[in-house]
């Protein structure tokens, strides 16, 4: 593993007790990644294949049953509850639903003051009115509550908090799926200039193989908590190998790919 190395994910396990009874389910099952600092890697895959567990036991978020991560070169195994805290900003979590991220009860200003008091010299980099301008946001938002952003002003809200930290590492768990269609381009857009100004590594999680084409190098497809193909974006897309990708790809408007099924 090269010291570029930004995750590193190895033979990873995940299983979910089910509620009321003794029963656990492999919501993943034995999956490995590697990301190279500046990768941008899709996890593509129906709903229920895996996707949040893996980014989430990735990320130290979520549980993990058995498996190696190392995050930014650190075991996870080996880290203290302190030394993860202290990795935290280095790794910035977009969620799908940008209004379930942010507290209602706090102003975009007063959220951003609050980052900036946690990590005073890590988002000294930039001021509030910058960094809202980076995703395309006026100085008139700092004001705002919650409620009174629309669902895409949230989710920029939520990338520009996320970009303050100067993150290594963002994981976009479907971050445009809540979003009206006409927003989703301009997120997306978004998404790929910040990575492209602060050149950090992203795992984009979708089951839109239109976004990840946009958006990530490579792509990685899950079907069942197991990974069934992955490699270069163009490649996989172009020349998918397995029959679920097929299914995927013909699922899209108008692919030219048909499923044998
Ligand atoms: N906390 C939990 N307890 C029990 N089962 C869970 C838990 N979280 C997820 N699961 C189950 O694990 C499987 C994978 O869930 P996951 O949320 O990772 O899927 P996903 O690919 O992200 O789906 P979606 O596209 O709908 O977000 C699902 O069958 C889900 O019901
Ligand atoms: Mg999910």
């Amino acid at each position: 593993m090269s010291e570029a190395t930004v995750l590193a994910i190895r033979d990873l396990v995940v299983e979910h007790r089910r509620e009321k009874s003794r029963e656990t389910f492999r919501a993943v099952g034995g999956v490995s990644l590697e990301m190279a600092a500046g990768d941008t890697v899709g996890v593509v895959g129906e709903s229920g294949s895996g996707k949040t567990t893996l980014a989430m036991a990735a990320t130290g978020l979520g549980p993990r049953t058995s498996g190696k991560i190392d995050l930014l070169g650190h075991d996870l195994d080996r880290l203290s509850r302190r030394e993860l805290r202290r990795l935290r900003p280095e790794v910035q979590v977009v969620f799908q639903d940008p209004h379930g991220s942010l507290d209602p009860r706090q102003s975009v200003r007063s959220g951003f003051s609050e980052l900036r008091r946690l990590q005073p010299e890590r988002t000294a980099w930039v001021d509030d009115t910058e960094l809202l301008a980076q995703v395309r946001l006026g100085p008139e938002v700092l004001s705002r509550y919650p409620h009174q952003l629309s669902g895409g002003q949230a989710q920029r809200v939520c990338i520009a908090r996320a970009l303050l930290m100067r993150p290594r590492l963002i994981v976009a768990d479907e971050p445009t799926s809540g979003l009206d269609v006409s927003v989703q381009a301009d997120v997306l857009d978004l998404l790929n200039e910040s990575l492209a100004s602060s050149g950090a590594s992203l795992l984009f999680i979708s089951h839109d193989l239109a976004v990840v084409r946009n958006v990530c190098d490579r792509v990685v497809v899950m079907l069942h908590g197991e990974v069934v193909e992955a490699g270069p974006t163009y490649q996989v897309l172009d020349d998918p190998q397995h029959d679920y990708t097929r299914k995927l790809l013909a699922a899209m408007p108008g692919s030219r790919w048909r499923a044998s099924r």
